[in-house]
């Protein structure tokens, strides 16, 4: 769908837009200044995808790199696992420095109990819907969500096309979050851009990830104004 990039947004949330670079289209040869890069590009969370060549289909990294990673920023540590089992390895991830730990339903039978595990590990929780799973799947298990994430392409890899079937979910699941009256983040991961950006926001999203559209860009800080703004690039 054609947008002009000076396109007004109507956002149905008025909460600040958070802005989450991925740091799989980072140049792994030099992960820390990649790292402090995006930090003074104005990024406000580092989202790092897990991957584990079984629940997706491709390997990136685990929580030793979070932990390496953990002392060269302030930037909130937004864990993303795409992994399964996830039940495992949360510990080593909240150990790691991880301050918000995201897993999807299908990684294990107990998604509740997962999610008491993350809240026990004093760590915030997020929710991954994948492109075909219903939003039924979390609507009884919001009391233990601080954010809700909607993938827009299928996991597993960065660089892929915006999904825009998934913008009617986003709007359901703001209405749901508002209904609920609780404080729950709804973030957005896949195909991001500057063009795309702005249909997440009028959908209700308020934290949108980027991976290719941020690392990939020449000058970061105005790719990450034009995500966080739908302006300029
Ligand atoms: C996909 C990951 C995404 C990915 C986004 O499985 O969860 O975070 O890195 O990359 P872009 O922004 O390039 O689509
Ligand atoms: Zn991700």
């Amino acid at each position: 769908m054609p947008l002009p990039h000076n396109r007004r947004v109507t956002r149905s949330t008025s909460r600040p837009v958070l802005i989450a670079p991925s740091l799989l289209a980072a140049d792994f040869t030099r992960l820390a200044e990649e790292v402090a890069a995006i930090e003074s590009a104005g990024a406000d969370w580092l989202h790092l995808d897990i991957m584990d060549g079984h629940f997706v289909p491709n390997i990136s990294f685990g929580p030793a790199i979070v932990k390496a990673l953990r002392p060269l920023t302030r930037m909130p540590f937004d864990v993303h696992l795409m992994i399964a089992p996830a039940d495992p390895y949360l510990a080593a991830f909240a150990e790691a420095g991880a301050d918000l730990i995201s897993l999807h339903p299908e990684a294990g039978p107990h998604l509740h109990r997962s999610l008491q595990t993350i809240r026990g590990l004093g760590k915030k929780t997020g929710v991954v819907l994948n492109p075909g799973t219903p939003v039924e799947s979390i609507a009884h298990v919001l009391d233990l969500v601080d954010l809700i994430l909607v993938m827009t392409v299928n996991p597993g890899f960065g660089g892929q096309s915006f999904l825009e079937s998934q913008l009617p979910k986003m709007a359901t699941l703001r209405r749901m979050i508002d209904e609920s009256g609780r404080d729950i983040r709804l973030q957005i991961d896949g195909g991001v851009t500057a063009r795309t950006a702005p249909l997440c926001l009028e959908a209700g999203a308020d934290v949108l990830v980027a991976g290719t559209a941020v690392f990939g860009a020449p000058d970061r800080a105005a790719a990450i104004r034009a995500i966080r703004g739908g302006q300029g690039a």
